[in-house]
């Protein structure tokens, strides 16, 4: 049936105007005023915004961490990530060392297989390179759309490459049109000042903050950025944390280099001292990188607004507190990093930046869906409201008040980081391909409805990396 939501303000990253948007076979088939409602499902949407559906860049759905897997899986994931304005995930699929790319490729298919209420694609993890992993890297790129590779450089002994893994895999994306991805920490030191913790008794979570302070962040990021220049390749730097790895991005950018940035909301409104709760509450707020001192907040706000940092993605990765992060009682390096943010990663942008005149609308939308549908390969298709995009829509209710709570939230895990945390902004209603998702607050799809995206190369649509909205 189509549908013609009316009388919204339609907000893209360049635009902002009042709208009926029609959609046919899901599908926007028109936009304009006054468009003819017979015989059609009209929905009322005055005094709405209409933003094009939320990519979410960085998720981990049913992924083994830390001998424990993520609470959310790609039902329970896709679902809260609806409920927050989310249409579609980009979920990393994890490799393990010696085994063939297809295997784990297969095993992500099978754990999102029937259950993604939401479009959804793959990041792949490099954890080594060999002529194996080359040999397998263009069907990986032209059969399954998979155009980006992660590359850890942290987790020592678990997910961590090596600098000529990272190397190679640059030179190989750059050859084939593919996005390298870098979770930036030196994992090498890491290793040390953790061993050196635990040896003086020091095993409580802010521990985890102290061991991983930013200048070791800030040197891997730098690291990643001189190899992307040697290689002359293209990087994006996922879950920036603070204002050491800033500097390397917009150093690079001023040089001419193709290196983009990702931050996340826990870092722009959680700080060091949640780590510091009592009761071993502070396990709630273990992430790799830390949370940080509370004035990088600024600096990450600051680099959204001015284009140094491009994207926001949730990190979603998510464990109870109960028995999960409870493993690491007695021992920090034993408590799984990751935590719940897929819900909220909208609205505490909307309501932290958008609403406390840190960025603009426009800005809004690019930071949660163009700019990311342009660099993984999924624009004009995703990522806008235009004629013959898919009509991914959030209704999204600018005014309405409310507190996040885990009492409220849609995610399967037993706490919610942001918990008591008033947010001004909601979606109200979300469709997907022109299926409502989410309906007057209310889940209305349907588990395996999501379908698997396979993406354009990497520099493919480059003139659509150019248009970006004016810097602030
Ligand atoms: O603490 C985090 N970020 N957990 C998820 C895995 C990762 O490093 O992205
Ligand atoms: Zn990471
Ligand atoms: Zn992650």
């Amino acid at each position: 049936m189509r549908k013609l939501i009316k009388n919204g303000t339609v907000v893209t990253a360049a635009d902002i105007y009042e709208a009926d948007v029609l959609i046919e076979d899901g599908k926007i088939a028109a936009i304009g005023t006054d468009l003819k409602s017979e015989g059609v499902e009209v929905i009322d949407a005055t005094g709405r915004y209409l933003f094009p559906g939320g990519i979410d860049p960085h998720t981990h759905l049913d992924m083994p961490f830390g001998g424990t897997v993520t609470r959310d899986d790609f039902e329970t994931g896709t679902v809260a990530a609806a409920f927050g304005g989310t249409t579609t995930i980009i979920d990393f699929c994890l490799t393990n060392k010696g085994e063939p790319l297809g295997n784990a490729i297969q095993t992500w298919h099978e754990k999102s297989k029937d259950k993604a209420v939401i479009d959804y694609s793959f990041h792949l993890m490099i954890g080594e390179m060999n002529d194996d992993v080359l040999r397998e890297l263009p069907q990986v790129i032209h059969e399954e759309g998979i155009t980006s590779f992660k590359v850890f450089m942290a987790y020592k002994n678990v997910f961590q490459a090596d600098d000529g893994t990272l190397y190679r895999t640059l030179l190989a994306a750059k050859e084939l049109g593919a996005l390298v991805m870098v979770h930036a920490e030196n994992g090498d030191v890491i290793d040390y000042l953790t061993r050196q913790a635990l040896k003086e008794g020091n095993t409580d979570p802010i521990y985890h903050a102290l061991t991983r302070p930013p200048e070791i962040e800030g040197e891997a990021t730098g690291r990643a950025c001189q190899l992307t220049g040697l290689a002359n390749s293209q990087l994006y730097v996922v879950h920036v944390s603070c204002a050491d790895a800033v500097e390397k991005i917009a150093e690079a950018r001023n040089k001419g280099l193709d290196v983009w940035g990702e931050t996340c909301p826990q870092y722009l409104v959680l700080d060091r001292s949640y780590l510091e709760r009592p009761n071993f509450e502070g396990a709630k707020y273990v992430w790799s990188p830390p949370l940080r001192e509370k004035w990088h907040q600024d600096v990450l706000w600051n680099a959204l607004k001015n284009g140094q940092l491009q994207t926001i993605g949730s990190d979603q990765c998510s464990f109870d507190f109960k028995e999960q992060k409870e493993l690491g009682r007695g021992d920090f390096t034993k408590i799984p990093n990751g935590g719940p943010t897929i819900e909220d990663r909208m609205s505490i942008l909307f309501s932290e930046g958008v609403k406390q005149g840190r960025i603009t609308l426009n800005q809004f939308v690019d930071i949660t869906s163009t700019r990311i549908a342009k660099l993984f390969g999924l624009f004009p298709q995703k990522g806008t409201i235009a004629v013959g995009t898919d009509a991914d829509i959030v209704i999204f209710d600018a005014n309405v008040e409310r507190v996040i709570s885990r009492e409220t939230h849609h995610m399967a895990v037993d706490y919610n980081a942001f918990e008591g945390m008033k947010v001004i902004g909601e979606p109200v209603s979300v469709l997907c391909r022109g299926e409502f998702v989410v309906r007057n607050r209310q889940f209305v799809g349907k588990a395996g409805y999501g379908s698997y995206l396979k993406r354009k190369k990497y520099g493919e649509d480059m003139k659509h990396q150019q248009d970006s909205i004016p810097v602030q």
